[in-house]
């Protein structure tokens, strides 16, 4: 039975361009598609006088697409400056792959958010936030919305997880209670991803993740 797959898409599938991590990346970000539970890392080095993408590169736990999506849009946004990457959407690289089965659709969304994010913390770790929205419980949960739980491929707010958090506005302390144990194989990685996406929040100081015993 032939793949419902361009060519290009089996090429950049087969052999994906600019995979893997980069060491000390000035801007990095995992995220999850809700739509079945994959995940594409995504690193970032960045000319800090040009604002260019030097180089970027990316790690796919998903699915041929999410592969083939991956390396697109590493191809679209290197060379480019942060805010022209940021005008580039799930249908660019959907488009430069030859199209997507309706049904792949959402894995070059997935690619897309995971370089927004990677651009985004990036943009957060500089100060280049220019509006200065003060962090709240609720945007601590929505961030937490965007943790993969890798068990189920689900968020870990939606698996139930997350336990309790704690915001001090005063000291910038974040304190996460993760309903998971310590030992768990896991744990380490989730711990990683909390603290990847809520440290760099302007006015987060410390940010502390706790698992059940
Ligand atoms: Fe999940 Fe492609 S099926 S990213």
């Amino acid at each position: 039975m032939p793949l419902p797959y361009s060519e290009i898409v089996m090429e950049h599938f087969k052999r994906p361009h600019n995979v893997g991590r980069i060491e000390e990346p000035d801007g990095k970000a995992t995220e999850g598609s809700p739509a079945c539970g994959d995940m594409v890392s995504v690193y970032l080095k960045i000319d800090e006088a040009t604002q260019r993408i030097d180089d970027i590169k990316f790690e796919s736990y998903g699915c041929a697409s999410n592969i083939a999506t991956g390396s697109i849009i590493t191809e679209l946004a290197k060379g480019k400056t942060l805010e022209e990457a940021k005008t580039l959407t799930w249908r660019d690289a959907s488009d430069a792959l030859g199209g997507l089965p309706a049904i792949k659709a959402h894995c070059s969304v997935l690619a897309i958010d995971g370089l927004r994010s990677a651009i985004e913390n990036y943009e957060e770790r500089h100060g280049l936030i220019k509006e200065r929205i003060p962090t709240t419980e609720e945007i601590i949960r929505k961030r937490l919305k965007r943790v993969m739980n890798p068990v189920v491929g689900l968020d870990i707010v939606r698996t139930n997880l997350v336990q309790e958090v704690d915001w001090n506005p005063e000291s910038g302390v974040a304190r996460i209670v993760m309903d998971l144990p310590a030992g768990h194989q896991f744990a380490n990685n989730i711990k990683d991803e909390i603290v990847d996406k809520i440290e760099p929040l302007w006015d987060v100081n410390q940010v502390i993740v706790e698992f059940v015993e």
